[in-house]
């Protein structure tokens, strides 16, 4: 083999198991030096496992790595660095109250003597951030930058330990669609200049745009492998999930009925005295989702959390059915009929060490039939936690299992059932479908769909223009806390609504 087409690193007959689940089964997997390879896959099929195993965080059962043409095991992320290699994981490990710079060098501090030389550092800092155009103020605080800032601290952090292949979870999850732009364009360039980069993600788009070759898994095997120009987005879902795969909303027109929900003059200031909202009125009647478009940090996460009961706004109005709510905590609402599907699945979705059955009881376990006269209805509770898992096709199906050990799609999909099963009036619902393969992303829209064609009113919010405008039937644009416009998903242009979103006219 010539040192062009030597692979940066292969994987040979990796299996990984955790219990009884097998994680990866025999997987093969070369990376080409210098390109971007893109792993895709369900929910659970092993993509992170993988990952983690070449990083080495997860030893493998069986198999063998290949760096640079050597066999090597890797026994911890320090070894992995130590090959030049990199991870960027989803939930970003960066510490807020310190500076890009004192982030960067944590665990990596250049010495003189005994003090750490942080002149050096942030001179090394600004120069890899200036040659792949990462563009960072080493001295600004992590609390201070956007995620998509952050992100490429966690990236310039791989790249100042040396990395020369960089493995990225799922990173344009959270990104803004400008902020994805801006990363395309770094990748692209950390891929000129001789980077490797292996990145997963559910967006087919994105794999297509940007990948020269990828590899799909499922159910922990590698099912395809092929050069970026030879895919589809419809070749590629059906290989993922194995059959073919809706990946355009169908719906019928909406037949609102009633108002469901009315918010009057929502004010919200924080102790700093800034208006987090102002003046938020909206409408939401039975039978029609209404989106709300947005960057996110505009209002739209503390609008849902004052209407699910979460928060309590400075001013205003909420009325569900006529009936003023504003006094009603989270698990009176609930009862009301309002389901809250959250954002943040880690913070306020779910009990990670608990198990599955607990957690499809969280918030509803006051309500008959769950809660017996005195005890909570076991054998009840297991037969709602198994049918949930069943109808939202949770894997693995097991109930015993703790929620930390479901992958982070099937997470959702708990949530997202259990929040459903309550057969609300309202349903409020932050980025449904974050981190959630295409099958459960086509499950989960037709779910919505289907309570909003039974009489639910629905308010939706999530950074994907394309589920807003897709999923809606009314769109609102939310910027600097106020509902600056609503346009018609059907007609509304990408930059038409893209200026709304960014406080242009
Ligand atoms: N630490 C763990 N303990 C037990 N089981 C685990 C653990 N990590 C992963 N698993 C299981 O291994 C399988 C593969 O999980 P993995 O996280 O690799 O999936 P994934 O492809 O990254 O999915 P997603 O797209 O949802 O992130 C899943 O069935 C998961 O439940
Ligand atoms: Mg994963």
């Amino acid at each position: 083999m010539s040192n062009e087409t030597k692979p940066a690193v292969e994987m040979r007959g990796i299996t990984k198991r955790f219990g009884e689940v097998l994680a990866n089964d025999c997987i093969n997997l070369a990376i080409p030096a210098a390109s971007i390879h893109a792993i895709i896959g369900e929910n659970g099929a092993g993509k992170s496992t993988i990952m983690n195993i070449l990083y080495g965080f997860y030893s493998a059962d069986e198999g063998e790595i290949f760096v640079d043409g050597d066999q090597r095991s890797i026994n911890s992320p320090r070894e992995a660095i130590a090959l030049g290699l990199g991870m960027v994981h989803q939930h970003f490990m960066l510490v807020e109250t310190l500076t890009v710079t004192e982030n960067i060098i944590l665990g990596a501090e250049p010495t003189t003597g005994i003090a750490i030389d942080y002149k050096k550092a942030r001179a090394r800092v600004r120069e890899i951030s200036e040659q792949y155009g990462l563009k960072i103020n080493p001295d600004a605080r992590i609390a201070d930058l956007s995620v998509g800032q952050q992100q490429r601290v966690e990236i310039l952090k791989t790249l100042y330990r040396g990395a020369r292949l960089l493995i990225l979870d799922e990173p344009t999850a959270v990104l803004t669609p400008q902020e994805v732009h801006e990363m395309f364009a770094i990748l692209r360039g950390l891929k000129a200049q001789g980077k490797t980069i292996i990145i997963i993600t559910h967006k087919l788009a994105e794999v297509l745009a940007l990948s020269d070759h990828i590899t799909v898994m499922r159910d922990g095997k590698v099912v395809g492998q092929l050069a970026t120009p030879d895919a589809t987005a419809e070749k590629l879902a059906s290989l993922m999930v194995g059959r073919e795969v809706l990946l355009r909303v169908e719906k019928a027109p909406a037949q609102p009925a009633a108002t469901t929900l009315e918010v009057k003059d929502l004010a919200l200031t924080d102790k700093q005295g800034h208006a987090a909202l102002s003046a938020v009125s909206l409408v939401v009647r039975s039978g029609e989702i209404l989106g709300i478009a947005g960057v996110e940090g505009n209002g739209q996460t503390e609008l849902i959390e004052i209407l699910a009961g979460l928060r309590a706004p400075s001013a205003g109005e909420v009325l569900l059915q006529e009936k003023n709510i504003n006094k009603l905590d989270a698990r009176q609402r609930k009862q009301l009929g309002v389901a809250h599907i959250p954002e943040d699945r880690h913070r306020r979705g779910l009990l990670l060490p608990f198990d599955l059955a607990s957690n499809s009881i969280l918030g509803v376990h006051r309500n008959a039939p769950i809660s017996g006269a005195i005890l909570l209805n076991q054998k009840f509770i297991a037969e709602r936690a198994n049918r949930l898992v069943q109808e939202y096709d949770v894997r693995p199906p097991n109930i015993a299992l703790a929620a930390k050990s479901l992958s982070g799609g099937n997470q959702q999909k708990l949530i997202v059932a259990r929040e459903m099963d309550i057969k609300p009036n309202l349903i409020l619902v932050s980025q449904p479908t974050r981190g959630v393969d295409i099958g459960a992303i086509e499950f989960i829209h037709k779910k919505i769909i289907e309570y909003r064609d039974n009489g639910a009113a629905v308010l939706l919010v999530s950074a994907e223009l394309d589920e807003i405008l897709s999923l809606s039937d009314r769109v609102i644009v939310m910027y600097d806390g106020r509902i600056v416009g609503e346009v018609d998903p059907k007609t509304v242009t990408e930059e038409a609504i893209g200026l709304m979103m960014t406080g242009g006219k």
